[in-house]
């Protein structure tokens, strides 16, 4: 892996505001060199429509629409790249899985389980379907260092359970959820499992087949891509199972007024023009991930956080929510008599970006009691200075705010 002070340099953006420190990874990532000339390239020298067009931009642009599907299907270990879909993103992903796969054969009385970490996009999806059909939503409840309750879980799991939806990483503790065996115990009750990727696809090597994945969504602007883009992975007897939720151009096999044929995954589940650009530039930012050593890159990823959770828990009032073992690089805090919005304002007048609220997981900081916090995320480009500017930072908030 090169060195961190050379990531940063291949990330425009920190030219552009060198005073920047940017602790906002958990909601998009900032985007490489290499991804913005690649989207920028694609739109002056090699834009066409895919999949129509007989003129050579057409066939080049195609080839290449459909050699990112093989990169990426690559790059999580799927069988092959009929087994990926592009999509809008995780939501779109999810609701596609929940209303396409699971809808259909939930019955009355029937649960869907989820885990009180979700965001609202592994929620919300699965509280529709289950409302639509009288089916139950099980809340796999977590401990109060925001690790998931483990035994609740294998409780859980009865012939009732038709389907798993798991967060990796929770995007508000940063808890890191053990995936590999949750799927090894649904899979012995047969009960097939999305893993929601969105934050851990930029940071750790996954492997759908060695985790036997029934189904994996991840978003292109968390892996350093571009927004608008994302990936639906499903095994492929499932997709062939599954009916398509939008119709348009592109998507099908034959049409008459009075029928229409679908045409074969991965396609029938991409009607219209989709995002080309976007796939194009997710494209780049899977090569560009695929440089990164990995063990350097927990290494220093672990190091941030280490450092920003033990500088932030010397000042006084200050409580990290979210203390599991393994957690990854998000670090969620609140402060005694101060709301974490003041707390984001006055660290955006420090150059300092975080996000707070209830970070579209309010649920679980409802259930949790502490309500908003204030999130620092990190990203390959983060580095322990950043650290310090936070932690001097809240400090003086601290101070000023008694
Ligand atoms: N889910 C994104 C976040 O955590 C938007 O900020």
């Amino acid at each position: 892996m090169t060195k961190v002070k050379f990531l940063k340099s291949e990330f425009p953006i920190f030219q552009h505001y060198p005073d920047l420190v940017y602790l906002d990874s958990a909601a998009t990532t900032q985007k490489p060199r290499v991804v913005i000339d690649g989207i920028q390239r694609f739109y002056e020298m090699e834009n066409a429509n895919i999949h129509r067009g007989l003129y050579d931009l057409a066939a080049k642009t195609t080839e290449r629409y459909e050699l990112v599907r093989c990169k990426i299907a690559d790059f999580i270990g799927a069988n092959s790249a009929k087994e990926i879909i592009y999509t809008s993103g995780t939501t779109a992903s999810i609701n596609l899985v929940a209303r396409s796969f699971v809808a259909p054969q939930l019955k009355a009385g029937d649960e869907v389980l989820i885990s009180a970490m979700e965001h609202h996009a592994n929620l919300i999806p699965w509280q529709m379907i289950c409302q639509q059909k009288d089916a139950k939503l099980s809340i796999i409840p977590f401990l109060e260092d925001g690790s998931l309750d483990l035994a609740a879980f294998q409780q859980m799991l009865d012939s009732k359970v038709k389907f798993l939806a798991i967060v990796h990483i929770s995007n508000t503790f940063g808890t890191v959820n053990p995936i590999a065996e949750m799927i090894r115990l649904a899979h012995e009750k047969d009960i097939p499992v999305l893993i929601d990727a969105a934050q851990s696809i930029a940071n750790y090597r996954l492997h759908v087949k060695n985790l036997d994945a029934d189904f994996l969504v991840f978003s292109g602007h968390k892996i350093y891509g571009p927004t608008g883009i994302g990936v639906l992975y499903g095994k492929e007897e499932y997709l062939q199972q599954m009916q398509p939720i939008n119709f348009g151009g592109d998507m099908i096999r034959n049409v008459t007024f009075e029928a229409t044929s679908f045409a074969d995954v991965p396609q029938k589940f991409e009607a219209g023009t989709t995002n080309i650009a976007g796939v194009i530039g997710l494209g780049y930012a899977v090569d560009f991930v695929k440089t990164l050593d990995q063990v350097v890159l927990q290494n220093h990823l672990n190091s941030l956080l280490q450092n920003t959770t033990s500088a932030l828990k010397k000042i006084e009032g200050l409580q990290i929510v979210g203390t599991a073992k393994q957690k990854s690089a998000i670090c969620s805090f609140v402060l005694d008599n101060v709301h974490p919005h003041d707390v984001a304002t006055f660290l955006a007048t420090e150059n300092i970006a975080v996000r707070a609220g209830n970070h579209c997981t309010q649920p679980a900081l409802e259930t949790l009691g502490t309500g908003a916090t204030t999130r620092a995320s990190f990203g390959i480009y983060n580095t322990l200075e950043d650290v310090e500017k936070l932690a001097t930072a809240v400090q003086q908030i601290k101070d000023f705010f008694g």
